[in-house]
């Protein structure tokens, strides 16, 4: 058996912050320890506590750092890691002119491996231990994608692009391979190692109403699969979809026709929805994905976070970084600009509830609560390590500090790869000693 003690100032969530002064949300031990057996967690808190229980268990000492649960990212394009960074475009131009022939380049095996590779690595510096991840519309593209993230033994949530219109040839299935595809590797993939398979219409524009169709019968025949898409994005992408869809009675209803909400549904971005679709998303349980990167990058509107959360029939929201029309693998750097929309619309969000979201909030958002996102007995042993000091600047900074939020408040806004002392895979350390 393998075991190790993490020793640290240990930080998570019990509930969702209610404020910056909610204390009894927040689980902090300045002396404390995180007990892991066989990438499980077995005991966390104070480390005078934990510690009689941990003879004999490899000591990882990272004090003064924090440590907390491994970041979530609730929405990502693997195969865009070389689209980031595209000048010039809105969202259907730079689908495009950029990431369509981007994508292409998927239907090769080994290229799929290897940016798989190097992506998922990516995630593991920046702290990021799960994400829901899109791949290309090639099977190849989902099975590369897999095969890594079960080398290195990550919960992660992935699939094939469904597509069969309006993209280059290469990039396209149909109604009954798309079905196909997706039948053999959820049962290839899913539940194998901590793999979960999503089902993944890449948005109505690209696909037909029989392709949506069988992703509805797909959700209807695996009911525990997540299902994700992109909703309201745009408005060029918004009055497309009215035109390819005349008999729904918006973007939402699309979706709603065809079984795709409910409470394992992740929808991308939600910017422009009316009430109506926001009723629609709310009564459904599904997940509005908010991607502040990303909808600054596209110029694609701002994310009205604090309203959807708070309206009379409030919806459910995840945070994510959609690289690569999101222009940052950082959780941190996700949250900092997330912090800016709200600001844009009058409103403040404090450090804790961004951590939160950060870690519990996104993990209930996947429904994946039991396995992560706290640092509960029997919850999977991923973590992260943060170093509010890790730059010259931050350091500088810090001097000023006095508690918890404000150290939290200069991580999320000075903080980026360099504040991440250590990520812990399934207990391993996998950042200072790679898979
Ligand atoms: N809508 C459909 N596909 C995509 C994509 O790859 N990125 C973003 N941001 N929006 C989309
Ligand atoms: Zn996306």
């Amino acid at each position: 058996m393998s075991r190790t003690l993490i020793r640290g100032r240990v930080l998570s969530f019990l509930a969702e912050p209610a404020g910056p002064d909610d204390h009894a949300a927040v689980a902090y031990e300045e002396d404390g320890a995180v007990l892991v057996e066989d990438g499980i967690i077995r005991a966390a808190g104070d480390h005078a506590a934990v510690a009689p229980a941990a003879e004999g268990a490899r000591l990882a000492d990272h004090r003064p750092h924090l440590v907390m649960p491994g970041l979530i990212d609730a929405h990502a394009h693997y195969p865009q890691m070389q689209v980031i960074a595209s000048y010039g475009a809105e969202l259907l131009d730079w689908l495009n002119r950029y990431t369509f022939p981007e994508e292409c380049r998927f239907a090769d095996h080994d290229h799929a491996a290897r940016i798989a590779g190097l992506y998922l690595d990516e995630l593991v510096r920046q702290g990021t231990t799960t994400a829901a991840v899109y791949c290309t519309v090639h099977r190849a593209s989902a099975e590369a994608f897999f095969e890594a993230a079960l080398a290195r033994d990550m919960r992660m949530i992935a699939g094939k692009v469904l597509m069969d219109r309006n993209a280059p040839d290469g990039l396209t299935d149909t109604a009954q391979a798309g079905y196909d595809d997706s039948k053999a590797l959820i049962a290839a993939w899913h539940g194998r190692g901590r793999l979960h398979y999503a089902i993944t219409p890449r948005f109505a524009i690209t696909s037909s109403p029989a392709q949506l169709e069988a992703a509805g019968a797909l959700a209807a025949e695996h009911r525990a699969l997540h299902v994700q898409t992109h909703l309201s994005e745009n408005h060029a992408e918004i009055a497309l979809t009215r035109e390819l869809y005349p008999q729904a009675r918006d973007y939402a209803d699309v979706y709603a026709r065809y079984g795709l909400l409910g409470p394992r549904s992740l929808m991308g971005h939600c910017i422009h929805l009316s009430d109506r679709e926001a009723d629609a998303l709310a009564d459904s349980g599904s997940v509005a994905v908010f991607c502040p990167t990303s909808n600054l990058f596209l110029g694609s509107g701002l994310f009205a976070d604090r309203r959807l959360r708070t309206r009379a029939r409030p919806l459910r929201v995840a945070t994510a970084t959609d690289v690569g029309g999101g222009t940052s693998f950082s959780m941190l750097k996700t949250m900092d600009e997330a912090y800016k929309v709200a600001a844009l619309a009058g409103e403040k969000v404090d450090a804790l509830r961004s951590f939160w979201q950060l870690t519990r909030g996104n993990a209930e958002a996947l429904s994946l609560d039991a396995h992560i996102g706290t640092l509960e007995p029997g919850r999977d042993a991923d973590l992260v390590v943060l170093d509010a000091r890790a730059t010259p600047a931050m350091r500088l900074r810090m001097e000023r500090a006095q508690t918890l939020a404000e150290e939290l408040f200069v991580l999320q806004t000075m903080g980026d790869d360099r504040a991440v002392a250590e990520t812990y895979v399934a207990g391993r350390p996998a950042k200072t000693v790679p898979a």
